[in-house]
Parts: structure tokens; sequence; C-alpha cells
């Protein structure tokens, strides 16, 4: 065999194993998932999410209201009712919770879109961004963080826990009071709420009802059931 045909048996070679070892990815998996990717591109490690966007309220060392825009924040639990908000070391908010171990989360409507964007954007530390607003806080009844006035829905929290995540501390709060305007309803002032595109930097609103929960899923359930039947 003259060494051409001797690299070309050898380039055939290469490209039936890389074929084979394709085929061996496509098939099934013990959990009954596939090894390919399918449809799906990798963004790799990184936050493409949305979220909502809360207000946190706070007192510093002097008494002074403060309040800081989050996003890194979600429900933990549901008994005792708990959130959690993950603030990084370098805000006001971080030191005032540590010290007064309580904090208030405010739902703005849309209407407040400016005022929610500079409250993170700027620091108590610096100004007293409720004098700028022109925003109303008020002391909460259960703890001592102020809430604000003008936003439909205000939630009292107590510090319960934090933990060390990287950059950011998270907060546990345990939600000991919930206010909600009475001229909207907590429906709609929580589908009046901002999200945040955490990516791209945008805000978007909430869209329709799109299913019941803890119900439309059963309708697998009962597909399944009739199978057997
Ligand atoms: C939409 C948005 C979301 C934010 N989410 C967070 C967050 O989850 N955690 C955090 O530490 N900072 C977050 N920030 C930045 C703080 O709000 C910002 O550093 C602010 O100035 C802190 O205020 P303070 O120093 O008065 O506490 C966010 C800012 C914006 C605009």
């Amino acid at each position: 065999m003259t060494i051409a045909i001797k690299n070309l048996a050898l380039i055939i070679l290469t490209v039936l194993l890389i074929s084979i070892n394709g085929l061996a990815q496509e098939t099934n998996q013990p959990n009954g998932g596939k090894a390919a990717m399918d449809n799906k591109t990798s963004l790799g490690a990184e936050i493409d999410l949305m979220t909502p966007v809360w207000i946190i309220g706070s007192y510093d060392k002097a008494g002074k209201a403060n309040m800081m825009t989050a996003a890194w924040v979600g429900v933990c639990c549901s008994k005792p009712p708990c959130v959690t908000i993950s603030l990084r070391k370098a805000t006001y908010t971080y030191h005032n919770i540590m010290e007064q171990k309580a904090f208030t989360v405010n739902i703005p409507s849309r209407n407040y879109i400016k005022e929610a964007d500079y409250f993170g954007v700027v620091s108590g530390k610096d100004v007293d961004k409720l004098a700028a607003t022109g925003l109303t806080a008020i002391k909460g009844e259960k703890v001592d963080a102020p809430y604000l006035k003008e936003f439909p829905i205000n939630i009292e929290c107590k510090l319960v826990n934090t933990l060390e995540v990287g950059l950011h501390t998270m907060f546990v709060g345990e939600i000991m009071d919930v206010k909600v305007d009475k001229t909207v309803g907590t429906k709609e002032a929580l589908l009046n709420m901002l999200i945040f595109d955490a990516k791209n930097r945008n805000y978007y609103g909430l869209g329709e009802n799109v299913g019941k929960a803890f119900s439309i899923g059963k309708e697998i359930t009962n597909s399944q059931t009739n199978k057997i039947k």
C-alpha cells in the first residue's frame, strides 16, 4: 500500500469512529433523557434570567430610612413564610440590616419605575434617597425597618439567617406582616410589578393568566390514568 492509500484509510477510519461516537451519544440515557443537546445552545455558567424587582427598606444607625433596589430575591419557605434577598457588602443596606436585624420588601408598580431604578443607582451612604424622590417612609409596625407608603405592597421581615454565597450575602427574612393597598388589591398590585431582565438590563411587565397552578399539570396525570384503563 502506498503512503497515500494508508493516509486515506486512516481518514476514513477516523470519520467512522467519530460517527459511531455521535450515534452513541444520541442513545437514551438511564433516566430516559438524551445526551445530545437537540435544539439547545449552551450559554455556559451565567445568569440569563428574569426576576422580580423589590425595593428593600432599612434604617441606618442614626435612624435614617433608606431604600435600595434588589433583584436577587425570592420566596424560600411557606411555613414560616420567608423570603431571601442577596446583597453585596458594599451596599449601605447590607450594614443596616446586619445592625437592625430587620428589613422591608416594597413591591413597586410600573408607575414608579423611575424611583425603583433610582434606588438601585445611588447609595444611601451619599444621599437621602427618600428626600430626592419625595416618597414617604413609614416606620414598620412589626419590625425596625421603614416601608414605602406609595408602593402597593409592603412586607415586614425579621432577619432570621444569613448565608455567604460569594459576592452576595443571602439574607433570610421571616415575614411578620404583609400590607396591601386597599384600593388596588393584591392580584392587581402583583400583576403591575416590575420584572428585571438581568442580562440585557431591561424592565418588563407581567402578562396574562395562562393556567391554574397545582391543577393544569393534572391533565397529564389524568391522561396517564386513562392509558392504564
Ligand atoms: C434592577 C436592579 C437590581 C439590583 N439588584 C441588586 C441585588 O439583588 N443585590 C445587590 O447587592 N445590589 C443590587 N442592585 C444594586 C443596588 O441597588 C445598588 O448598589 C444601590 O446603590 C445600593 O443602595 P444602598 O447603598 O443605599 O444600599 C440592583 C440595582 C438595580 C438597578
